[in-house]
């Protein structure tokens, strides 16, 4: 897992002959799906970019950035504008099913959680999601590294635009995350990875 860590990079250049298998990627998304979320809620879903036309149009929309369109696998993260009760319907009747709960019995869960979410704003309620999304996106980097698999985690797009291209009204993009195999010509791959050291990081009290 450490050496997994180090390994990856935020790839800048894919080999776009290279394709991930239908497995891997299926591990990818099982492991976005498995992060952990407050609530349980999972207020975001994923987008799986298949077609070449949007890719090349969503593209466009991040200053022209080649993972885009380049990388084997391209994801969108977006997020619920709204948390409407049929979105928390739809999460109780998920963990009925699950759980073999009755359904009476998580009433006031969903009244707890609608005490918290209903003083949000549109706005609050997004960023809220979107930390959420976050961490899906932290699982699906980290997966990706164990499998040997490159990615990309990527802010740097229109989200506006994305919502346009992808016909997202209820929804709203907020995060990018391409997976494949890095080009050999991608010379950030040999750069020394930056960060904190340790000491910077953690504080002792
Ligand atoms: C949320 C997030 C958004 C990012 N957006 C972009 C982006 O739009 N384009 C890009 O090339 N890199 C993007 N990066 C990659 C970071 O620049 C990179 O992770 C950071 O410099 C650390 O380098 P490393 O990931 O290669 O170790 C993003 C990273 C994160 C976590």
């Amino acid at each position: 897992m450490k050496n997994a860590l180090a390994w990856r990079y935020a790839t800048q250049k894919y080999d776009p002959t290279k394709k991930i298998s239908t497995e891997d990627m299926q591990e990818i998304l099982e492991a976005i799906n498995s992060a952990p979320t407050s609530y349980g809620l999972q207020p975001f879903r994923l987008i799986h970019v298949k077609s070449p036309e949007l890719r090349q149009q969503l593209r466009a929309a991040a200053f022209d950035q080649s993972p885009v369109t380049d990388a084997s696998d391209l994801i969108v993260f977006t997020v619920n504008r709204n948390m409407e009760n049929r979105h928390l319907d739809t999460y109780m009747q998920r963990i009925v099913e699950v759980r073999e709960v009755e359904r009476e019995r998580l009433n006031r869960f969903q009244e707890n959680i609608v005490g918290v979410l209903s003083n949000l704003s549109s706005e609050e309620l997004i960023a809220w999601n979107t930390k959420q999304a976050y961490i899906g996106l932290g699982f699906g980097l980290v997966m990706a590294a164990t499998l040997g698999i490159d990615s990309t985690p990527m802010e740097g797009f229109q989200k506006e635009k994305y919502d346009e291209i992808l016909g997202l009204t209820d929804d709203h993009a907020v995060l990018v995350l391409t997976f494949g195999y890095r080009s050999e010509e991608d010379h950030t791959q040999h750069h020394k990875k930056v960060r904190k050291t340790l000491d910077q990081l953690v504080t002792i009290k």
